[in-house]
C-alpha cells in the first residue's frame, strides 16, 4: 500500500515554475499587475507617473472617448451594473440582440451571438468539434483558442506557424487516413504577439479543396482593417469565405465582451451547446452600450484605422532605424526581439524610467528565448508620442546594453 504521507501536494507550487517569471525575477523587476490610476488619449497614470500609453490593445482609442463613456453611463443607470445571469434565463436585455444584429450586419453574417468575453467565444468553439472530427490549429493561435480546441472532442493537429504548405499535407495525410472526418482549420486573423496576419488566401483554398471548414477568430483585426474596418477577411476580399468568426470588444471596441458570427443554425446550436455561452453571466449593461457606441464610431470615422495603421508603419521604421528587430509585424502590434528574459525585464524598466509604459512579454506567450517588449500604438497617439516612444527605446537600449553606446563625443552633446 502506498504510504499517504507521500502523496504530492497539488499547492505545492510557486513562481519559479516560471522560467520567464523566475530570469525576470533575478533582476528584482515585475513588469506585471501595476495598477493604473487613469488613462486617456494615448496616455496612463501608472503608479502616480505619467506615461506614453504604448502597451494596450486600444488600438482606435474609443475605451474613454466621452461618446462611449456617457453611453455605458446611461446604460448602467437604466438596466444596473450587472445582469446576474446567463442569457438563456434572466440575462437578456433588448442591448443584446442590437448588438447581435449590429455584429453580424457588420461582417455580413447571418447571424451572431454575443459572449462575455472574446476568450470564451474562443472556448465555444469546443462545442463543434466532435469525436471522429480533425482540427488544425496554428501553432500562434491564441491561448483561447488552444483552450477551445483542448475542451473539444476532435483529434488536434498543430501546424507550424502560418506554414501553409505543411498544412496541405497533414489535411492530405488526415483524408487518407479517414476520408469521412469533419475537418476544420482554426486560426487568429492577426497573430496577437507578432502582429501578422495569418495567410487567408492559402487558408481558404486549402479549406475548399479538402472540404473543411474555416474559423477565424478576429479579435485584433475586426474594426483595425479592410477598407471597411471588417478585418483580415475584408482586407484579402475574402469576407464570404470564412464560416465561423470569432471576436471581441476588448480592442477595437472600447470596451470588453465577445462574439460568434456565422450561419444562423450554427449561432443558433451554440448559443444552446456551448458551456461558455451557456453557463457564465452575460455581457453587462454598460460593456453593451459601450460596444454599440464604440461600433458607430469606429465605422463613421475611418481615420481611426487609418492613423493607427500610419502610426504603426512610422513606429516600426523608427525602430528599426535605431536596429531592432520587429520581425512580422505589420500591424499596430510591433514586438520588439529581445531574446534574454532578464534583458527583457531591464528594458522595461528601462522604458518605463524613460515615461513609455509597454508590454514585456515571454513563454508561453512567444516560444521560450524569444522575449519581446510589445509595443501597441493607437490612433489617438499624437506624432509627439511617437516620437517619445521611439526616443525611449534608443535612450533606454543604450542604457541596458541592446544598442551600442554613444560615442563619447556624441554622448555629450
Ligand atoms: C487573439 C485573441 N483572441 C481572443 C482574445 C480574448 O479576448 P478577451 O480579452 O475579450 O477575452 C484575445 C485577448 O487577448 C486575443 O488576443
Amino acid at each position: 500500500m502506498t504510504d499517504i504521507q507521500d502523496a504530492t501536494d497539488v499547492f505545492d507550487k510557486d513562481l519559479s515554475s516560471s522560467t520567464f517569471v523566475r530570469a525576470m525575477e533575478t533582476t528584482g523587476i515585475r513588469p506585471f499587475y501595476r495598477p493604473m490610476h487613469a488613462s486617456a488619449d494615448g496616455e496612463a497614470l501608472v503608479e502616480g507617473r505619467p506615461v506614453v500609453m504604448a502597451g494596450c490593445n486600444d488600438y482606435l482609442g474609443l475605451s474613454t472617448d466621452p461618446r462611449v463613456t456617457a453611453a455605458a453611463a446611461q446604460a448602467l443607470t437604466r438596466y444596473g451594473a450587472s445582469c446576474s445571469g446567463a442569457r438563456t434565463l434572466n440575462g437578456t436585455l433588448p442591448l443584446h440582440g442590437e448588438l447581435e444584429r449590429r455584429v453580424a450586419d457588420f461582417l455580413g453574417t447571418e447571424a451572431a451571438a454575443v459572449v462575455t468575453t472574446g476568450f470564451q467565444a474562443n472556448l465555444a468553439v469546443a462545442a463543434l468539434l466532435g469525436k471522429g472530427d480533425i482540427v488544425f490549429s496554428d501553432m500562434a493561435n491564441h491561448a483561447s483558442l488552444v483552450d477551445g480546441i483542448r475542451l473539444g472532442a476532435a483529434r488536434r493537429v498543430l501546424y507550424p506557424h502560418s506554414d501553409t504548405g505543411h498544412l496541405d499535407t497533414l489535411l492530405e495525410q488526415a483524408t487518407a487516413a479517414d476520408p469521412s472526418a469533419g475537418k476544420v482549420l482554426v486560426t487568429d486573423g492577426m497573430f496577437s504577439m507578432d502582429g501578422d496576419l495569418c495567410r487567408l488566401p492559402e487558408l481558404t483554398a486549402l479549406a475548399a479543396r479538402h472540404r473543411a471548414r474555416l474559423i477565424v477568430d478576429g479579435a485584433h483585426d475586426i474594426g483595425l482593417l479592410g477598407t471597411g474596418g471588417r478585418g483580415v477577411a475584408e482586407h484579402y476580399g475574402l469576407l464570404d469565405r470564412v464560416d465561423l468568426f470569432t471576436g471581441t470588444l476588448s480592442k477595437c471596441f472600447g470596451s470588453t465582451g465577445g462574439f460568434l458570427a456565422g450561419p444562423a443554425h450554427v449561432v443558433d446550436y451554440l448559443r444552446y451547446s456551448a458551456r461558455s455561452v451557456l453557463f457564465s453571466a452575460s455581457m453587462p449593461p454598460s460593456a453593451l452600450a459601450a460596444g454599440l457606441a464604440a461600433f458607430d464610431i469606429a465605422e463613421a470615422e475611418p481615420w481611426r484605422r487609418l492613423r493607427v495603421l500610419s502610426l504603426a508603419d512610422r513606429l516600426r521604421a523608427g525602430l528599426r532605424d535605431l536596429g531592432y528587430d520587429t520581425g512580422n509585424s505589420v500591424t499596430p502590434v510591433v514586438p520588439v526581439l529581445i531574446g534574454d528574459a532578464a534583458d527583457c525585464a531591464r528594458m522595461w524598466q528601462a522604458l518605463f524610467d524613460e515615461g513609455v509604459f509597454t508590454n514585456a512579454v515571454g513563454a508561453p506567450a512567444v516560444p521560450e528565448g524569444r522575449c519581446v517588449i510589445r509595443v501597441t500604438v493607437q490612433a489617438t497617439h499624437s506624432d509627439s508620442h511617437l516620437g517619445r516612444i521611439l526616443d525611449a527605446f534608443e535612450a533606454a537600449g543604450r542604457r541596458v546594453g541592446l544598442l551600442p553606446a554613444l560615442p563619447r563625443q556624441a554622448a555629450t552633446r
